[in-house]
């Protein structure tokens, strides 16, 4: 590993808003399941995730916009949550945080009805391995457990694959559908979820939308 990569992992224990929970850990839970208000944000505002948040500029461009509710943003690799941390501790913002883990145990990290909406911006389409989608039943079960009843998940990807086979899941498994744009930037329509869906950018869909990749969202209950 690069000395900086080492330098930046070793610095990324000390960050105050990063927290890890790894594979060796996965046999018990996270310290802080069931009690991100109390025990890490210190208020009761309303928690939402970002999936696979990159170096976080969603999460943190959430958290500018929104100072009434708390963010985390999850992704397993490093280099990217120490960018997000860093971004964040520079803005001053106390309103988002980072965990390093796969979101595989999502269930470890946070307790029923701790979650208010959960962001899924642009993951790997996983076009052979479909058990491993983020979209995948499997994954929504999990994200049942955490998530208050009637809590939002947002989809936004440039997969058409990915889009629509989230669409059959929903479909068959009687989940409530709230807005789908197989084209978002090409509506007409331009109501309070597209609104909602528009007004942020993630970094992927920045390099995407400048490509004149074609953009879909999701917006759903479980
Ligand atoms: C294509 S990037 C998207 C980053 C950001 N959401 C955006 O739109 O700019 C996908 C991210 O998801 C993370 N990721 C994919 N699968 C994951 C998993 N199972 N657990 C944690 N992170 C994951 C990757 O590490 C990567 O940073």
């Amino acid at each position: 590993m690069p000395k900086n990569k080492l330098q930046r992992f070793a610095e990324l224990r000390t960050f105050q808003n990063v927290h890890e929970f790894l594979f060796d850990e996965r046999d018990h839970n996270f310290k802080l399941k069931g009690k991100w208000s109390n025990g890490y944000f210190k208020d009761e505002k309303p928690i939402v995730l970002e999936l696979g948040c990159g170096k976080g500029e969603y999460s943190i461009g959430l958290a500018e916009k929104y100072p009434n509710k708390n963010f985390i943003g999850i992704d397993i690799k490093g280099a990217r949550i120490w960018r997000g941390s860093k971004t964040a501790q520079e803005k001053n913002l106390n309103n988002v945080a980072f965990l390093r883990t796969q979101i595989e145990y999502i269930e470890k990290c946070f307790a029923k009805d701790e979650i208010s909406e959960i962001w899924i911006t642009f993951p790997d389409p996983q076009p052979n391995k479909e058990k491993k989608r983020l979209t995948h039943l499997i994954f929504l079960n999990r994200y049942k457990n955490v998530l208050k009843p009637n809590g939002i998940i947002h989809l936004k990807t440039d997969s058409a694959e990915l889009f629509e086979f989230t669409l059959e899941t929903l479909e068959e498994n009687k989940l409530t559908k709230i807005y789908s744009s197989a084209d978002l930037y090409s509506e007409s329509d331009f109501g309070d979820n597209w609104a909602e869906a528009t007004e942020l950018k993630t970094h992927y869909e920045k390099l995407f939308t400048a490509k004149g990749k074609k953009i879909t969202y999701l917006k759903f209950k479980l």
